[in-house]
């Protein structure tokens, strides 16, 4: 049981806390599930960017899914090996290309035939070979929420098959291209096993016609989004994930790549805030936290669920929102839920916020982020100290002129 209340007292609020043996075991069911194939497991980044929390995952023999070269250069000062980074994104820049090229990762996943060109061109300019893959958009619905759902003609990413095969004989071509990859991403938070299974027939399809055609693909790059329990959602289990995948293989000689986000953090990690105060406008009853969406915007992006803890041991409970200091109304982190009476400084635990938590944290209101706590084998350590006000202003130039 992680003290809660040591933590805050220990590191003040508002607080993220980490469970690093929770993400031990994520990232080792994973990779047990997957133990009848080569394959990586590439921990998604930008599901939680902490150097800590990366170098965790680097130890237990982790990739990284990464989305811009800043990603890339964390994975790598956290001591990920090279050759387990990718580098996926649908808009890089030419000089996010140009590093990543120069810092030798296993590959770049190309989203567009524009960009395969621009890869191609900064490749021959540097005089070196880039290895790519190309993300195919296999135009299936994931049924999950459309903020997180990727892998449809209609969303912006990837390329439809036919435009993927054009664009491999284009890389095969090429003395600056060296196509080793395929990549589909979904969406995230699934929880339907069936249409990851069809994405990736239709996909595996696609390898075996390029190697009809001498293009040998050694890297399967599955993509990430294993759904988690926030409330009461029924799991894809990482056993039957495996199985569905390699079911489509058959035949097939190649590395099995996952890039699990929100799998491997989501349930490690927990957003600690304190009661302000309370009040009540007409008949609504508001807890008003020191924390707020410039933390944890997800309840206030995606209305996502996130349960929530009171911890003091008052009886009397109704209903009431719990908010934050921002200036803006959809500054909330539940809405009508049972919440015991409070008091000024009483905590409130917020589950399931180690994926998409402190990564998609702002300074919206001039409000420093939150501190970050690490928890392995019952010893907490600070991994990213709090913010000050001299952190926040620290890129503002000439403001006196
Ligand atoms: N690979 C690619 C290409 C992705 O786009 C993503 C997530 C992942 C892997 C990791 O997905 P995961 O395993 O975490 O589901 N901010 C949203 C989630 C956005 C996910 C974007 N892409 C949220 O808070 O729910």
């Amino acid at each position: 049981m992680i003290d809660f209340k040591y933590l805050a007292q220990k590191y003040d609020t508002p607080l993220y806390v980490y469970d690093f043996n929770h993400f031990t075991q994520q990232y080792n069911a994973l990779k047990n599930a997957f133990k009848a194939r080569k394959s990586i497991i590439a921990y998604a980044v930008k599901a939680n960017s902490n150097l800590s929390v990366i170098r965790h995952f680097a130890n237990l023999g982790s990739g990284a899914d990464c989305v811009s070269i800043g990603e890339v250069k964390r994975a790598l000062l956290a001591g990920v090996d090279k050759y387990k980074i990718i580098f996926s994104g649908v808009g890089k820049r030419d000089d996010e290309i140009k590093e990543a090229i120069q810092k030798d990762i296993l590959m770049i996943n190309v989203e567009s035939e524009a960009e395969l060109k621009r890869v191609d061109a900064i490749a021959k300019e540097l005089g070196k070979v880039a290895r790519i893959s190309i993300r195919v958009n296999p135009n299936i619905d994931p049924k999950t929420h459309p903020y997180i759902s990727t892998g449809l003609h209609e969303n912006k990413f990837g390329v439809d098959i036919e435009t993927a095969k054009g664009m491999y004989i284009f890389a095969k071509k090429s003395e600056n291209l060296n196509p080793v990859g395929i990549h589909f991403h979904i969406g995230s938070q699934l929880t339907e096993l069936e249409p990851i299974r069809e994405a990736s027939e239709i996909v595996a399809n696609l390898v075996r016609s390029l190697k009809a055609i001498n293009v040998d693909i050694k890297f399967f790059d599955i993509g990430g989004g294993l759904g988690i329990k926030y409330k009461d959602e029924e799991l894809i289990k990482p056993y039957d994930y495996a199985q569905a995948i390699l079911s489509t293989l058959s035949g097939l000689d190649v590395t099995i790549i996952c890039e699990p986000g929100r799998f491997m953090v989501g349930n490690g990690g927990w957003f600690l805030t304190k009661v302000l105060y309370e009040k009540v406008n007409g008949d609504k009853r508001f807890v008003i936290v020191d924390g707020a969406m410039n933390d944890l915007i997800r309840p206030s992006l995606y209305n996502a669920y996130h349960k929530i803890e009171v911890l003091n041991d008052n009886k009397e409970i109704s209903k009431a929102n719990i908010v934050g200091p921002i200036c803006e109304s959809g500054d909330f982190f539940a809405k009508d839920i049972d919440v015991p009476k409070t008091n000024p400084g009483d905590l409130i635990v917020i589950h399931s916020a180690g994926a998409y938590g402190f990564t998609m944290a702002s300074n919206y209101n001039t409000r420093p982020r939150a501190a970050e706590v690490a928890i392995e084998d019952g010893n907490d350590r600070l991994i990213r100290r709090r913010e000050t006000f001299e952190d926040l202003i620290a890129c503002e130039v000439d403001y006196l002129v």
